[in-house]
């Protein structure tokens, strides 16, 4: 009950919201973060806060590595963040792979109670993230110089409950930025006319 008077009051466009974008590496979760970001700052009334997978584990995560431990402590620290975001009133944008279902859940259950959460899923397909291969990883994965990478020799649990799934292989960015945008538009979380 009293979660469901939080969700419904203030409206929703006057909560704070996590966007929380889940996909393999090369999927195009900076690209279509930063678009996004534009976006929302351009609609203006609320502070956005992009928490870029590359730039957390620069700033925040520099200690972590890539096992499943420490993906977790990654993820747990980019959900603590945007809760804390959410609760302000914020807009938080984070771009991690995220790669275990169970740690994303518990990123959800963290900032629902305070907030919007909507999770966008990037299920664009290894084959073509690999093909791309924007910062040259998937080489080095195949050929063993890097280790336990996420969708070559390490795991990506698909997301069951993503609120949206964007293939990249058939949509530019902006026209992935613009169906975030409508869905939070239709869900209540940007008021209507521009109206925060
Ligand atoms: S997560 O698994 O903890 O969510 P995160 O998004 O922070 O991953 O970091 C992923 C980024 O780190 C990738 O975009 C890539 O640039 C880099 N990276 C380096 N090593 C790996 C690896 N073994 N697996 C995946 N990404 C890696």
């Amino acid at each position: 009950m009293a979660q469901e008077l939080r969700r419904s009051f203030p409206p929703r466009h006057k909560q704070g919201v996590t966007i929380f974008f889940s996909g393999l590496s090369g999927a195009g979760k900076s690209t279509i973060a930063n678009v996004l970001l534009i976006k929302f700052l351009e609609v203006g009334g609320r502070p956005v806060t992009l928490l870029d997978g590359d730039l957390v584990r620069k700033h925040l995560s520099s200690e972590l590595g890539f096992s499943k431990q420490h993906r977790d402590i990654n993820i747990r620290r980019i959900g603590y963040v945007a809760s804390e975001i959410t609760k302000n009133r914020g807009i938080a944008i984070c771009a991690p792979i995220a790669p275990y279902d169970v740690t994303r859940k518990e990123v959800r259950a963290m900032i629902e109670p305070l907030g919007g959460f909507v999770m966008v899923y990037l299920s664009t397909p290894v084959e073509i993230c690999e093909r791309r291969d924007r910062k040259g990883l998937y080489a080095k994965a195949r050929a063993g110089i890097l280790k336990d990478f996420t969708g070559i020799s390490d795991p990506y649990e698909e997301p069951k409950d993503a609120d949206i799934v964007i293939n990249t292989a058939e949509v530019t960015p902006e026209e992935a930025a613009q169906a975030i945008m409508l869905h939070m538009e239709r869900e209540g979380f940007i008021g209507v006319n521009n109206n925060l």
